[in-house]
């Protein structure tokens, strides 16, 4: 039996106070929006259906494109939004699963507990409720003495009685396709001028159909983001939830609540996470890394037994044995091979640094190869800038570059050559050749030592 969600998304967040549409504020890095639609991925295989209405244009570009879109023109209600949808599901589906874009807590498993509810279900459908001390804003559960299910009453429509109830809608529904496109269709315009969804449980329930519940325990999954508070509040859990699972997947995390660990990052077992550090977008760590305190890893692979402190990594490789920090930056195109050392204040831009390699202090490094084993001394600079074009620095195995170098790329330094403090190299250095001075100059050939 097939299920096809249909996300709520077309409402205009004004209270965000935000250019940006609501569902696109990112929390770790991820779109609201993107955590409702990975939220329904395991409920069925079928693309879900994201009802946009408010900017719907940069709505659908920032989102991925395995999502089918219906587009509300004016948003007259939850009932109107998914009516919306029905061109695109009568006759295709047998459930259809109603959630909202700005709840990015619901998780996967409640609702699949939702999804099976109803599928068991003889009657229409099935909804998500809650039991909260304060119910401000939900709409009410109102059951008979023989606690069925008979209407959902909302705020604002609610008696002083009704408005007691503590049992609140979520939000969240399954129902039988057949029968919802049925009574979507004789929804009435509430009080308000809205078409409201919460009404088809009072019409089930005049038809004598059963209506279903599902409660979940963990009532922070029904934070809807409305305004920037809720973002905060959204965001603080979701970083919980990630420190969490690491944690008890092998990931020392010395302290989860300075540690924001974004949703499509890796890390191995006992890696240690120190405090305030970042790991952002598609980043992979190895195992027995020592990552942080204050560490911003970017879209970046690093190898095993690594320690990056206090440092900027960004869409970077660091194979394995690879320490940087204090204060290093790593840019786009930075690789740094087994056992590369990378002390204080330096950067590396589209570089490989061979295996081996010491870059203790205060370096730049940019468009630049080198072999193993070389020493960069402190203060070396790749001049690879012209004012208009980049160039190449080629540096072999085993180089010494003294203190202060300046390579004026384009430029080689063959194996085992050697600068001198201060030499400003704007000529290839020939293998084992010593060059010092401004322009730098062989001096000497190396004998073997
Ligand atoms: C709705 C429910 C209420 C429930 C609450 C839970 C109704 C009538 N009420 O109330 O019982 O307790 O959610 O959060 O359904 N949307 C559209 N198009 C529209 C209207 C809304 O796409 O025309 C979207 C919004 O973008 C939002 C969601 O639907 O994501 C819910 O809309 P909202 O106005 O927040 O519903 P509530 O009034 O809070
Ligand atoms: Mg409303």
């Amino acid at each position: 039996m097939t299920t096809i969600a249909v996300i709520l998304a077309a409402g205009e967040g004004t209270r965000m106070c935000s250019n940006l549409p609501k569902v696109l504020h990112p929390i770790l890095g991820k779109p609201i929006a993107q955590y409702a639609l990975d939220a329904v991925a395991s409920i069925s295989d079928k693309e879900p259906i994201l009802v946009v209405g408010h900017k719907a244009d940069e709505v659908k570009q920032a989102l991925p494109e395995n999502t089918r879109y219906v587009y509300q023109a004016e948003q007259l209600g939850t009932g109107h939004a998914v009516q919306q949808a029905e061109k695109l599901l009568t006759g295709n589906t047998d459930f259809v699963l109603v959630t909202y874009a700005d709840m990015p807590l619901l998780r996967s498993e409640t609702l699949e507990n939702l999804v099976e509810t109803q599928k068991n279900n003889q009657g229409p459908l099935t909804m998500l409720t809650v039991i909260l001390d304060d119910p401000h804003g939900f709409g009410r559960i109102i059951r008979n003495e023989d606690g069925e299910v008979q209407a959902i009453v909302e705020e604002a429509d609610a008696s002083p009685k009704q408005r007691e109830v503590k049992e609140l809608n979520a939000g969240v529904y399954c129902f039988s396709s057949a029968w919802l496109w049925k009574a979507i269709n004789n929804l009435k315009l509430s009080p308000k001028g809205e078409y409201y969804l919460t009404d088809l449980v009072e019409a089930a329930v005049s038809e004598g159909l059963k209506v279903c519940t599902v409660s979940t325990n963990e009532p922070s999954e029904l934070i809807g983001v409305n305004t920037r508070v809720h973002l905060a509040e959204a965001a603080k859990i979701i970083q919980e939830r990630i420190n969490h699972a690491w944690m008890l997947s092998g990931v020392t995390i010395a302290d989860p609540h300075t540690t924001y660990i974004e949703p499509a990052v890796t890390i191995a077992a006992d890696t240690v996470i120190l405090p305030n550090t970042h790991l952002q977008g598609v980043t992979k760590i190895g195992a027995e890394c020592v990552i942080g305190p204050n560490a911003i890893v970017r879209d970046s692979q690093i190898g095993n037994y690594c320690k990056i402190e206090a440092s900027v990594v960004e869409s970077a490789i660091l194979e394995d044995h690879v320490d940087i920090g204090p204060f290093g930056h790593l840019r786009k195109g930075a690789h740094l091979a087994e056992g590369v050392h990378m002390g204080n204040f330096g950067e590396v831009k589209a570089s490989y640094l061979g295996s081996g390699t010491k870059m203790g202090h205060f370096s730049y490094i940019g468009n630049t190869t080198t072999g193993e084993n070389v020493n960069i001394g402190a203060g070396t600079i790749t001049c690879n800038y012209d004012g208009s074009q980049k160039h190449k620095t080629q540096i072999g195995n085993g180089v010494f570059i003294g203190s202060d170098t300046m390579l004026v790329a384009p430029v080689t330094l063959e194996d085992e050559a050697r600068t001198g403090a201060g030499a400003v190299v704007t000529k290839d250095v020939p293998a084992k050749t010593v060059v010092v001075g401004v322009p730098a100059r062989a001096l000497r050939k190396i004998e073997s030592e």
